[in-house]
């Protein structure tokens, strides 16, 4: 086997995604890439650290966004993650719009939005995991394709290896791939 054992840090890959908050009454983002699925139903995670000025906004609103950016964002979204609304007023970076169901800005820049409910949160060394349930979802006309997110039009930033990668071609699908079908 020509494999070599190295450090046990996860090395992705990762979506790049902003996660949003009202903290003190504002909008408020921070990147991460903590994030995902955790079982088919509409549910999702995200893990923010403790002394982040989102987690914040997130225990006490009760709610949280999920902002996919495409990659042409990337300026902004690493910006995001570099600066702390505990000392910048990070809301005016980009266009904020809320949905009824809840109190979480979400990016009117970013192609697909998911406003999300906190239904269990659990300590994770300094992190939370909040897990919502999706209530909203938003997604750009020119994104879909009968009704649903297009990937390469979405354009996800992908990180990996400290970089960020955008996606390149479909090479499969899913159930199919297994029998040779694009
Ligand atoms: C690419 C990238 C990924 C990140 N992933 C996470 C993450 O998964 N969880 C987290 O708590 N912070 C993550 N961070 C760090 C926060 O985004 C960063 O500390 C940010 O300033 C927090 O903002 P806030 O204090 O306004 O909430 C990431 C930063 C970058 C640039």
């Amino acid at each position: 086997m020509n494999k070599k054992k190295i450090s046990n840090i996860p090395f992705g890959p990762y979506i790049t995604v902003l996660a949003g908050a009202e903290v003190d009454g504002k909008p408020n983002y921070a990147t991460i890439g903590a994030y995902g699925v955790v079982s088919q139903k509409p549910v999702l995670y995200i893990s923010l650290k403790n002394s982040h000025y989102t987690t914040k906004g997130v225990i006490e609103s009760g709610y949280f966004s999920v902002n996919i950016p495409s990659s042409d964002l990337i300026e902004k979204t690493d910006l995001c993650g570099t600066i702390t609304g505990n000392k910048t007023d990070k809301s005016n970076i980009f266009k904020s719009f809320y949905d009824e169901n809840g109190k979480a800005p979400m990016i009117e820049e970013c192609p697909v939005n998911y406003l999300c409910k906190v239904i269990q949160t659990i300590p994770m060394f300094d992190f939370i995991m909040f897990i919502g349930e999706i209530v909203s979802v938003y997604a750009k006309e020119e994104c879909l394709d009968s009704g649903k997110p297009n990937a390469l039009k979405v354009d996800p930033i992908i990180m990996m290896d400290l970089g960020y990668f955008k996606l390149d071609e479909r090479i499969g699908s899913v159930f199919k791939a297994c029998s040779g079908n694009k």
